[in-house]
This record gives structure tokens, sequence and C-alpha cells, in this order.
């Protein structure tokens, strides 16, 4: 395990057949030993990019080099040295953890040795030794999630790829799996190239993150910096009378543009930044509105996106009608 190469990738397009742009002329440079998150909603193209990057679907046009090998010429080299849990986990039901380690290990090519060390030392790893022997149909999602994580590691990947590995799982286990993500990095060296549609993962565990939307990176940096790009924090703030709504938005208006928020409210991002709150608060009071609830929030990744494409991340995605196809 070297190491030593990240992920290089040139102008990728993938386009399908009667299908979209999936991938619209993206570039990535992920260097060794760094997580990099790839956020973004449904549809956005982030499956696509790592099936193209673990060489499972050939690219359109652009280059692509991964662990130091071209994915279109040197495909054998690139499986080699990459291991990766996909969306669509290859998991057989009726099969144990054990079993699949068994099989995955003798994929691998491992001695009848090794196979045994190797798979008892990985299921130990993800916390699967208790329930090994118990058939897979009967898992919990963050079990299996864990188990695909298992199989992925067993050839000692130099870079791994993780399709949204922890959608659909309780907080628990979400978390259970960034610690065991950011382990890798840590202790083994392992890039890790991990997409999600949630911002907190993305945040929470990628030194960093690219945002992607409709084949097309938006915005590229470390958290911090993307958040800081943003600056300001907007201003919720619910009124005590419906009916006052429109005339606080208007009074709202003169801090700052206004943001989504939920129904009942109105909020706005406030230009001079939070020490306009007290002139906020002033100026509802000479209106005569009174305010039920107030709500400072400070920049998220959210605003980040909401400010590079138009849209909030949440509900953001289903534009293509969805990812019904994707594979
Ligand atoms: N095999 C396919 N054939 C046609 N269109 C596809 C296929 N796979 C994905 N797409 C489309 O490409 C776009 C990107 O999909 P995908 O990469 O799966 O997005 P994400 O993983 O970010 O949700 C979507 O519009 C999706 O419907
Ligand atoms: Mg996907």
């Amino acid at each position: 395990m070297s190491g030593r190469h990240g992920i290089e990738v040139v102008e990728l397009v993938r386009e399908f057949p009667k299908g979209p742009r999936a991938v619209d002329g993206i570039d990535l440079h992920v260097a060794p030993g760094e997580i990099y998150g790839f956020l973004g909603p449904n549809g956005a193209g982030k499956s696509t990019t790592v099936l193209v990057l673990t060489t499972l679907l050939p690219l359109t046009s652009g280059s692509a080099r991964v662990a130091g090998y071209d994915v279109a010429t040197q495909g054998r080299y690139v499986r080699a040295e990459i291991g990766a849990a996909l969306q669509e986990a290859a998991l057989d039901p009726l099969l144990s953890a054990r079993e699949h380690m068994r099989l995955q290990t003798t994929l691998h090519g491992l001695s009848r040795s090794d196979r045994k060390v190797r798979g008892e030392e990985l299921l130990e790893r993800v916390g699967l030794v208790e329930a090994a022997d118990r058939r897979v149909g009967g898992y919990s999602g963050g079990m299996k999630r864990r188990l695909d994580l298992a199989l992925a590691l067993v050839h000692r990947p130099s870079i791994l790829f993780l399709d949204e590995p922890t959608t659909g799982l309780d907080p628990q286990s979400r978390t259970a799996l960034w610690d065991e993500v950011a382990r890798l990095t840590r202790e083994d060296g392992v890039t890790v190239f991990l997409t999600t549609q949630y911002l907190e993962e993305a945040d929470a565990l990628a030194d960093r993150v690219g945002i992607i939307d409709r084949g097309r990176i938006v915005a590229e940096g470390t958290p911090q910096a993307l958040k800081d790009e943003i600056g300001r924090p907007s201003v919720e703030i619910v009124p005590a009378q419906d009916g006052d709504h429109e005339a606080l938005a208007a009074v709202l208006s003169r801090f700052g543009e206004s943001v989504p928020a939920l129904s009942q409210s109105v909020a706005v991002r406030l230009r001079g930044g939070e020490s306009e709150l007290a002139e906020v608060v002033r100026a509802l009071d000479g209106a005569g509105i009174s305010v039920s609830q107030l709500r400072l929030h400070a920049p998220t990744l959210d605003d980040v996106f909401l400010e590079k494409t138009g849209r909030s991340l949440e509900g953001a995605g289903s534009e293509h009608g969805g990812d019904e196809s994707a594979g």
C-alpha cells in the first residue's frame, strides 16, 4: 500500500446514450491520504463519477488517473489498488458475513492461511464478529454497510471509494461508520473518495469537499473555507401574528437578501453580519411587529450550495426525474 498517488481527473465527461450528460466536464485532484467528500443532491452525477473512476463504466471524454494509473487504459492496475463499496451493495442475503468474507478473500487470491487471518481481522475491525455466522438478510442497514466496507478492504487498497455509505442509516450507525473511515486514513493512510447527500457528513468527515450539481462541480475547498466564503449568518424570524408576515418581510429586506425558510417564518442573510441583530430587533419594535421566535444560523454547506445553484441542497434532487436508473 503505497499511497503515493491520489486521484487526478481532467475535464471528465460521461454521457449516457439517450440520457443526460451525467458528468459534464469535471476536474478533481485528491491528494494521497485525503478524505474527499463529493457532495450533491440525487441525480447530480456522483455515482456515475465513482463508476468511471472505479473502471466499471467507460468515460466519454477527458481523462482520469487513479493511484497513478489511467482508468481507460490501465483498468487492471487501477482495480488492484482500489476498494469500493458501491450504492447497490452486492450482498447475498442467504450468506453469512463470514461466508462473504471467504468468497472475497478467495476472489482476491489470498492464500488459505491469509484468508482466515485477514477475514477475521476485518470482521473484528467493523464489529461484526458476533454476528459473523448469521445470514446477512437479517442484518440492519448499518451492519450491511459495515460488512460492505470490510469486504472492500480485503486486498489492502490504497484508495477507497464509498458511494453514499450512510444513506438511510440512523445517526448512531452513521457516526460509527464515520469513525471507521477516519481511522482508515489516520492509521493506514488510505485515500478516501466518498459521495454523500448529507452536508453534515461532508462537513464532519471530509478534508476537502467538492459540491456537484447537474454534472458540474460548483464549489470546492475545505468545509471551513467554503463556509467562510459565505461568511455572514442569516437570521430567521417567526412573527407572533401570522398577519405580520408581509410586514416582517419588508422590514427584514432592509438588512439583506432573503433566504429560504419554513413557510411561517422569514429569513435573510445579514448583510452586516451578526452585529446587526440589535438593529433588526429595534426596527421590528418600531414597526410594531412582535416576534415569536428568532434564530441566528451560522453558514452551512447548504448555504454554499444555495449560493452557487440558487436552490437548497435538501430537495434539490430529481431534476432529471429521480435516480431510478442510477447504478
Ligand atoms: N445507466 C444510465 N442510463 C441513463 N442515465 C443514467 C444512467 N445512470 C445514471 N443516469 C442519469 O445520470 C444522472 C446522474 O446520475 P447519478 O450519477 O446516479 O447521480 P447521483 O449518484 O448523484 O444521484 C441522472 O440524471 C441519472 O438519471
Ligand atoms: Mg448515486
